[in-house]
């Protein structure tokens, strides 16, 4: 970036990162970083605070408020960003003591969720997280800070003017907001109805933000996403046609990212994003293959989805970005031959094609495998099975033939429809037996 441009960046914040136990987290100080980069922060510094038992007044200890405020001075900063929830006393007590704009983590997570949102729908739900956020908080006003500096983090979406405004009024926007979203909601549930209808099976990607869903979801319906190193890119739910799957297509979702502590107004600021996972047939869970952490990460991703009632999802795991790991792309699967995950990197490409055949053999179903004896006259039914590839082996002895079958039971059914007569009838009950 050119110097002259400097002058263009964000306000000028400085990092408050409290931690318990022995080490300060670096991973959660780099994602907090990242946090504060896309609000448009620019970072002057950081200071790790040791909070064992939460100060009342400043939730972080009195002497490390004052380090903070030195620091604060010393580089002109803005903006104090805390990563944590503070009290609205604490929040007004720090401003105060800093002379400076503090913005805990929900604020700064609903801050991002407002300039993100794109759809009716994720805007309001992220302005009415905002005014409940702003409600508790909104007594004290902002005079004791000088306005003047200007600043917008934590201001965007219903802002400044609403914090003028008096509590009746925000009451007011409150209800207003409400009703509105449930028009909304009531509208999508329509829509999703009438996409039902027309059956195609349903594939959502979640993951941890970051973890490269958008990269994904580009690569595999080579549509024009947008894409970038940002969090939270996709607030609003994105659809597009899957194909090649081998068993028809498919209509794949991109979704919001997700992150640890979601502000718990925000939960509900995910609903349309998320009803996309709730309704799904196949969830992509993708991880960061390359992350240290992407244990504990799959761990919050899974706590977010059961919180959303989307815990029970049939998932796929996706390892993405093994081009980090020099680890070839492969497909996992469990003791019953099932893809559990596949290994691949959205970014070059390298596997897709296995997470194409993976979706399609989880698409597919139940399998069956199971022993099918036929007649000697069925002739036509085994070349056809033969043909599709569901014979693994074969036997034949003075009964007939003894064919081992080992297919998705939705290549099958539609076989036994085609089959005429006995041939048919002998496949659609051995079906229902197997
Ligand atoms: P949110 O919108 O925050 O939920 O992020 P996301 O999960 O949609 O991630 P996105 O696709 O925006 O990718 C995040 C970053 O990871 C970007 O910088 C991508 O270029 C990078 N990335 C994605 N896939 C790969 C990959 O296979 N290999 C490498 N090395 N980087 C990747």
């Amino acid at each position: 970036m050119a110097l002259f441009e400097r002058e263009k960046r964000g306000e000028r914040a400085l990092l408050v990162l409290p931690y318990t136990g022995k080490a300060a987290a670096a991973r959660r100080a780099q994602e907090f970083a990242e946090l504060a980069q896309s609000a448009g922060a620019e970072i002057l510094g950081s200071v790790h605070a040791r909070v064992d038992a939460p100060n009342p007044k400043f939730y972080i200890g009195t002497g490390k408020a004052d380090e903070v405020q030195a620091k604060v001075r010393e580089l002109g900063a803005d903006l104090v960003l805390v990563d944590h929830a503070l009290t609205p006393v604490q929040e007004r007590n720090l401003e105060k003591h800093f002379s400076a704009r503090v913005i805990d983590r929900a604020a700064l997570i609903l801050d991002i969720f407002a300039q993100r949102a794109q759809s009716h729908e994720g805007k309001l739900e992220v302005e009415l997280a905002q005014l409940k956020h702003m409600a508790t908080r909104l007594v004290r006003g902002w005079t004791h800070l000088e306005r003047q500096r200007g600043g917008s983090i934590g201001l965007r979406g219903p802002g400044e003017t609403q914090l003028e405004t008096d509590r009746r009024l925000l009451q007011k926007r409150v209800e207003q907001l409400q009703k509105r979203i449930e028009k909304v909601g009531v509208q999508r549930d329509q829509q999703r109805r009438a996409r039902l209808r027309n059956t195609l099976p349903r594939v959502a990607l979640v993951g941890y933000t970051n973890a490269g869903k958008s990269t994904l979801f580009n690569a595999v319906t080579r549509g024009a996403v947008y894409a970038a190193d940002q969090l939270f890119a996709t607030l609003d739910p994105t659809v597009r046609r899957l194909e090649g799957l081998g068993v028809g297509p498919a209509v794949l979702a991109d979704t919001v990212g997700f992150i640890r502590e979601l502000p718990h107004d925000l939960v509900a600021a995910f609903r349309a994003t998320l009803s996309e996972a709730r309704d799904a047939d196949l969830l992509l869970h993708v991880v960061d293959a390359a992350d240290p952490e992407r244990d504990l990460l799959i761990e919050v991703v899974n706590g977010v989805l059961d919180e959303i009632g989307a815990g029970g999802v049939p998932q796929l795991r996706v390892f993405n970005k093994v081009d980090l790991l020099d680890t070839p792309a492969r497909i996992d699967r469990d003791a019953d031959g099932f893809p559990t995950a596949v290994w691949l990197s959205a970014a070059s490409g390298t596997g897709l094609d296995l997470l194409r055949q993976a979706i399609g053999e989880r698409l597919a179903g139940t399998r069956v495998h199971a022993e099918l004896r036929l007649p000697p006259r069925a002739g036509r039914l085994r070349a056809r099975l033969i043909e599709l590839g569901a014979v693994r082996a074969e036997r034949y002895d003075e009964d007939g033939w003894r064919l081992d079958i080992d297919a998705p039971r939705e290549l099958l059914l539609p076989l036994a429809g085609d089959v005429r007569g006995d041939e048919g009838k002998l496949l659609r009950a051995w079906l229902d037996a197997a």
